[in-house]
């Protein structure tokens, strides 16, 4: 009997001690769960505060100009240069601003489609080097003081406008959209607001949004997404910020192994290709001048 009683501590815990084990067992498989969870909120994409900091972005090749996160923390390297630019006067507008190539069509058929509603835009800014996005943030700080540079004007390898694919709208013969009170009402700021999607353009700083924007609202900047994610990323409601964010940060299924090797050929890789234009060319509407605009640049 004591034998059996010792060889059955010896196989297995008493009663007590089996309480002990599952209440472990228990600890362990909630905290797992805990753990399972909070990775899940964190990798569904918590959105990061607003932080000043300079952290190379993620998506920093040229092909992911729609992907690319950028805000106070994140950035781009200084050799971040598209090799594609194109003056704006291209897309009928005034010159002597640059944007990628493959934005060209798009732009010249909003700017078409605008003058067909009464509307005339014209560039303030568009491609910023790194470099130049320097002159322009202590341009602002001069005139408004650091802190509220931070608001309005991003450091320079932070802003959007370096992708070549952002640009800053004004009225056709107007001063800088930031010189009016509220530019997003005017005849041309509120045409864009309800119209640039359709063309691929997003606003990146909505009215009320500055807590996950991160900047002030201006409703002049616009980034191009192309016309098939522009109406995704409008109709999620969220910012591009948050978009973008959820995006980068939601895991991506684990495909499942192949068992075993097959006979067949491996299928190659499909090659990245630039967006192609989704609308044929409109006609070319007279462009404002080709002259230089002269800072600043928002
Ligand atoms: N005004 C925006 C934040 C920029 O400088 O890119
Ligand atoms: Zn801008």
């Amino acid at each position: 009997m004591s034998f059996l009683s010792r060889e059955s501590r010896a196989l297995g815990p008493s009663p007590s001690g089996r309480l002990t084990s599952i209440r472990l067992a228990a600890f362990l498989l909630l905290a797992a769960v805990s753990t399972m969870l909070a990775t899940t909120v964190v990798s569904a994409g918590s959105l990061p505060p607003c932080r000043l900091a300079d952290t190379m972005t993620a998506q920093r090749s040229l092909a992911d100009w729609s992907r690319t996160v950028l805000d106070l923390t994140y950035r781009l390297p200084t050799t971040y240069v598209p090799h594609d630019l194109r003056s704006t006067a291209a897309a009928g507008l005034n010159g002597g601003n640059q944007v990628r190539a493959f934005i060209v069509p798009d732009l010249r058929s909003m700017v078409a489609a605008a003058r067909a509603a009464g509307v005339r835009l014209a560039v303030q800014s568009a491609y910023r080097s790194f470099a130049t996005q320097r002159s322009t943030f202590a341009y602002w700080s001069r005139v408004s003081g650091y802190s509220d540079a931070l608001k309005s004007s991003a450091r320079a390898g932070h802003s959007e406008h370096q992708l070549g694919t952002t640009v800053d709208f004004r009225s056709y013969g107007g001063s800088a959209a930031w010189y009016h009170a509220d530019w997003g009402t005017s005849r041309a700021g509120a045409w864009l607001t309800h119209n640039a999607w359709r063309y691929g353009f997003l606003i990146t700083y909505p009215k009320g949004k500055s807590s996950v924007t991160c900047y002030a609202y201006e409703p002049w900047h616009y980034r191009y997404f192309g016309r098939p994610l522009a109406a995704t990323i409008r109709a999620s409601g969220l910012t591009i910020r948050e978009y973008l964010w959820r995006e980068q940060t939601t895991p991506t299924p684990t495909p499942t192994p192949t068992p075993a090797p097959t006979a067949s050929p491996t299928v190659e890789p499909t090659p990245t290709v630039e967006p192609t234009p989704t609308e044929s060319p409109a006609e070319p509407t007279p462009a404002e001048s080709t002259a230089a605009e002269p800072t600043p640049s928002g």
